[in-house]
């Protein structure tokens, strides 16, 4: 059988049947030039372990080069009966080196140490991609926040109106989630900061060759230290995948506020144009569709995770087959937030807020009924009785269908002998706002800082 990697044992090539489900070409091509590395570091070693003399070494790099440029061009393809990228690439090496060289590379490596270095290779290269489209969306919010670093919003709990807060403070609650999503990806690097290669199948090798080497080449910073975890461990890609969840879920739940802002209910955001959509049959619509794609698109990253995840309980020490099926859900999770951080990112950046109408709304709902509660506090009467009066404050104003700062003097003191007229004073957004200047808190000064803070620990990973 042309290409197979065995047959010694077999007495024909695999059924037709078989050949169709195992292979994974179609999937695992992108690893292609991984893999070409990986060989590229794997000749070195079989020459310092004197498997492969100088001139041998030399054809093997240049076959390898040659191999990658066919790749790049696309002029090297696998074929209908290549099982996976390993297969296919020693087809190609072969064809270029001849049988007898080309035959000579796959002493003392395994597919399986092969497969678990290459997709840590890949991830790591994605995660610095995605690390960067990460940057960006928070860059995006920080810009908006700097833009309006004086507009006041309705704060809500319960999606209720509970306290003015800054729009900025608002926007900038989002950018910490996504900034620990950075956190995370580094963090994964770390751990994923460690080569397979020269674990062989699973027990390790006998040729003597040195896996450091090939780890330094392969941009790895130590061996992995256990060859049979090093072949059968997927923790790696589901932490990924986890990370790649977790920010699905950070990217729906800021879409999700952008559906709703962008309703004529809400109306505090126009999207722009260039990303909204319009309707084939309503002429008037324009659509949130990237928020909703975004939030859709949540949903398939978390069935990623679990997919791999359920894939991986119960198997085994060490390699078995089922961890081919690593591949196509990271992959997917990878090509969905790499598409989908773009247009996200360009959405916030170009979203107009309509901060008149925001801060309109603000005082609305007896929102700043806490605030009469804490003056009261200030004056030493208890929370308790504060919390009270406060309470039968609103239900006179709401009986008589007014605001907080319409009650007139006798009003207030009908309520209660603590409420003197001295209580307006807290009775508008901005005071609240303001007041609010504990870490953390929503008063400008504070919400500045934070920004600051922002960009410093986005500097810092
Ligand atoms: N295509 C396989 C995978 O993705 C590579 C390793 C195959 N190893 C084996 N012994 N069949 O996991």
């Amino acid at each position: 059988e042309a290409g197979a990697l065995w047959g010694g044992r077999f007495t024909g090539g695999p059924s037709p049947e078989l050949a169709r489900l195992s292979k994974s070409t179609h999937f695992d091509w992108q690893l292609a030039g991984y893999d070409i590395a990986g060989s590229r570091a794997h000749a070195r070693a079989l020459n310092q372990a004197g498997y492969l003399d100088d001139a041998e070494l030399a054809g093997m790099l240049d076959a390898l080069e040659e191999l990658q440029n066919r790749v790049d061009a696309g002029s090297f393809l696998p074929s209908a009966s290549d099982e996976d990228v390993h297969s296919a690439l020693e087809r190609g090496l072969i064809e270029i080196a001849g049988g007898e060289l080309g035959g000579k590379l796959r002493a003392g490596r395994s597919r399986n140490d092969q497969i678990a270095t290459l997709i840590r290779m890949l991830l790591r290269d994605h995660s610095a991609e995605l690390a960067r489209l990460i940057v960006d969306l928070i860059d995006a919010l920080a810009a908006q926040a700097e833009a309006n670093p004086h507009s006041i919003m309705p704060g809500r709990t319960h999606l209720q109106h509970a306290q003015p807060v800054l729009l900025a403070h608002h926007l900038l609650a989002h950018c910490w989630p996504l900034l620990r999503d950075l956190e995370r990806l580094d963090d994964w690097r770390r751990r994923a900061d460690a080569s397979p290669y020269g674990s062989g199948a699973l027990a390790g090798n006998t040729l003597g060759l040195d896996a450091a080497l090939i780890a330094r080449e392969l941009g790895f910073s130590a061996v992995a230290p256990n060859s049979i975890d090093a072949t059968a461990a997927r923790d790696v890609v589901a932490e990924f995948a986890f990370v790649t969840a977790q920010l699905g879920i950070d990217l729906s739940r800021l879409a999700e506020e952008v559906i709703l802002w962008n309703t004529r209910e809400f109306g505090f955001v126009t999207l722009s144009d260039s990303y909204s959509t319009g309707s084939s049959i309503m002429p008037q619509k324009k659509n949130p569709d990237i928020a909703e794609l975004a939030r859709g698109k949540s949903g398939r990253l978390i069935g990623n995770l679990t997919g791999l995840l359920t894939t991986l309980k119960g198997l085994p020490l060490a390699y078995n087959r089922d961890l081919q099926e690593d591949k196509e859900p990271v992959f997917d999770s990878i090509e969905t937030l790499e598409v989908l951080l773009p247009a996200f990112t360009g959405m916030i950046a170009t979203l107009r807020f309509d901060t008149e109408r925001m801060r309109a709304l603000a005082p609305e709902g007896y929102s700043l009924a806490t605030d009469v509660a804490e003056w009261l506090v200030k004056r030493h009467v208890p929370f308790r009785d504060a919390h009270e009066i406060t309470g039968n404050l609103v239900s006179y104003a709401e009986a008589r269908g007014i605001g907080l700062e319409q009650i007139d003097d006798a009003g207030l003191a009908s309520v209660s002998a603590h409420l003197t007229p001295e209580v307006r004073e807290v009775l508008t957004i901005e005071g609240s706002v303001a007041s609010r200047d504990g870490i953390a808190g929503t008063a400008p000064e504070r919400v500045a800082e934070q920004r600051a803070l922002l960009a410093e620990r986005v500097r810092q990973v």
